[in-house]
């Protein structure tokens, strides 16, 4: 086994995790505590007990319930730091985070707390801990295209803090296609194009992200092994993916991480990259995905250098910015 030091001493990126699901049960607590939200769990130790899945919409249920705390710029900013301080300790120097603005806004929590908050908590990461950032708005796919231009509409006075557009939530039935009008326009508005596609969903839904939506890449994606000619425009194209083993192995799209396909994807010459998704509901953060997966495949230490590579070239960085980790 390749030792934990190892993986921790690589300077990584990080470019899936929902901030949301960095939200541990203790802050969760608190927040509770700090807003008079009754909980339907009376502790930690229920809550967390109730962390077990079979699907990915029995986790989804949870996250959006557990999401209903945060309430304040504060609460957003709390969250953000907790996870951006877990980062430092981790080796992550750069991180691309997801935020979900419907979860909040469908609550009544306006778009300006949500994205002032966790950008306060940013900027700081950048001063105080050395961490560069960028933020990705997903759209819920479980949710009509309309509440998705409105979100769209809502965001344009943050312009400037939100570098991406992505797309997540409950994926079978909900194709990228429903989606083509509303990511076509946050194109034409300048922002960069992220999607789910291939966790629980089809090959076809990887398919419809880059050719239809024209991702610049693909958030899971491990459905794409089923087909050799996906493989290869992937390949061509150098198209990253996101993949997130604890994640995978949490919500039963792998049976166990022996059948997780990251490695035979990284040997066809694919972008792949590790992370976390939802480290707080999933049972580790980066460097214990990066471990897990080490250990049930194998990996050398040359294939995990080559994986945390991977997290910059994937990234959004300029090519001038990347230059000093590859
Ligand atoms: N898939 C879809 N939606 C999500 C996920 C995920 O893994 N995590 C948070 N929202
Ligand atoms: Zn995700």
């Amino acid at each position: 086994n390749v030792p934990a030091d190892f993986i921790n001493g690589l300077p990584k990126a990080e470019l899936h995790v929902h901030i949301e699901g960095t939200l541990e049960p203790e802050l969760l607590f608190e927040l509770a505590k700090r807003n008079k939200i009754d909980l339907k769990y009376p502790t930690v130790e229920a809550l967390k007990e109730a962390y077990s899945f079979s699907r990915l919409q029995d986790f989804l249920d949870i996250y959006y319930e557990g999401a209903n705390v945060l309430q304040t710029e504060q609460d957003f900013y709390d969250l953000t730091w907790a996870y951006l301080q877990k980062a430092k300790e981790q080796g992550i120097v750069h991180t691309e985070i997801f935020f979900d603005p419907q979860t909040h806004t469908s609550r009544g929590i306006e778009l300006g707390v949500v994205v002032t908050g966790i950008h306060r908590a940013l900027d700081d990461g950048r001063e105080q801990l050395g961490i560069t950032s960028k933020l990705i708005m997903c759209f819920l796919r479980h949710m009509v295209e309309l509440s998705a231009f409105k979100t769209l509409e809502d965001a344009l006075p943050y312009r400037h803090l939100i570098y991406a557009v992505g797309l997540d939530s409950s994926e079978k039935g909900n194709p990228p296609s429903k989606f083509l009008d509303v990511f076509l326009k946050a194109k034409a508005e300048g922002f960069r194009l992220v999607a789910h596609a291939g966790e629980e969903g089809p090959e076809d839904y990887i398919r419809e992200a880059i050719d239809l939506l024209r991702v610049d890449r693909i958030d899971h994606g491990n459905a794409s092994i089923q087909d050799d000619h996906l493989v290869e425009v992937l390949k061509q194209r150098q198209i990253p993916l996101t993949l997130c083993p604890l994640s995978n192995k949490a919500l039963k799209v792998v049976t166990n991480l022996e059948e997780h396909p990251l490695k035979k994807m990284l040997h066809k010459g694919l972008l792949v990259t590790v992370n976390s998704d939802d480290p707080a509901y999933f049972g580790g953060y980066i460097n214990e995905n990066y471990e897990a997966v080490s250990n049930a495949l194998l990996l050398s230490k040359d294939e995990l250098a080559q994986l945390a590579k991977n997290s910059f070239e994937g990234s959004f960085l300029t090519p001038d910015e990347k230059q000093k980790y590859l």
